[in-house]
């Protein structure tokens, strides 16, 4: 049983579930944009746009959860004959969730990837190298390693420069804002590579904030179906169009701050 004293499943409006968590008075996903359609229009499409070229993509998954970035990620790669090496690195302080997610009714384009979510459940990796005998590679080779721990703690344990995407799908500002402030962004730029590019849903001031006082160009990524979401980055992104102007949001609004730790 996925259910318990601290979440239960909610059906999402694209048709896949998500869940509640009880503990921090939230759902893991907008319940109207849809679980998988946010993890894809948000996070995992722009970025893997931006970076499917690469022969090697190193992502971060700020959190684990119910696994739909990282299962997105794979999916979406494969779906699009994204023949990089992909290493995603997620932290998850909640243990009990992970074990959960068995049992968690995930939607049919996971299907195919029951074994990676087994793997992950029970062992917190997942290693695939689907080279031929002729070293021809079908679809994208993956690495998945889960991290039990506080994500604080965790992204300091990586060497600088090492990532190429950042998911930034923590729970909302209000709800655990240890994951939103300044410092924690700090360290978050550290790990980046310098083009590197962070993914979030959050569109709050406060964020962009924290962001542009690390150094961030901010931008809007807009579209069809969803409302607006953030993309970041240390470089200049045409693809996105203009960067948010921050000097004159500030100008505008000069009792907003960043969060702090
Ligand atoms: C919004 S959910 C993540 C949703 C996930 N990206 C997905 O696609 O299913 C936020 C997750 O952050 C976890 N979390 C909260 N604080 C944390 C921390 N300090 N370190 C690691 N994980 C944390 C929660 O347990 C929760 O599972």
């Amino acid at each position: 049983m996925f259910d318990n004293e601290l979440h239960t499943m909610t059906l999402s409006e694209d048709g896949s579930y998500t869940a509640y968590s009880k503990e921090y008075n939230e759902h893991y996903h907008s319940t109207k944009d849809g679980a998988l359609h946010e993890s894809l229009v948000k996070h995992v499409i722009p970025a893997l746009r931006l970076k499917g070229h690469q022969d090697e993509i190193n992502i971060l998954d700020i959190c684990y959860g119910l696994g739909f970035n990282t299962l997105a990620t794979i999916y979406y790669a494969k779906k699009n004959n994204i023949t990089s090496k992909i290493n995603i690195y997620s932290p998850e302080l909640d243990a009990t969730l992970v074990k959960s997610l068995v049992s968690f009714t995930y939607p049919k384009e996971f299907e195919e990837f029951r074994d990676i979510i087994i793997e992950l459940c029970e062992n917190g990796v997942y290693d695939e190298n689907s080279c031929h005998s002729d070293g021809i590679c079908s679809y994208a080779r993956t690495h998945v390693e889960i991290f039990l721990g506080d994500a604080r703690e965790y992204i300091k344990s990586f060497p600088h420069g090492m990532f190429d995407i950042v998911y930034q799908d923590a729970f909302s500002p209000t709800a655990n804002p240890i994951l939103w402030t300044q410092e924690y962004f700090s360290d978050i730029k550290n790990i980046m590579k310098c083009d590197g590019v962070l993914t979030t849903y959050s569109t709050a001031l406060a964020t962009r904030l924290a962001l542009h006082e690390n150094g961030f160009n901010i931008y809007i990524n807009s579209g069809k179906g969803f409302r607006d979401a953030t993309i970041a980055s240390l470089s200049e992104l045409d693809s996105f169009g203009d960067a948010v102007d921050m000097e004159h949001k500030i100008a505008c609004n000069p009792l907003a701050k960043s969060l702090r730790d």
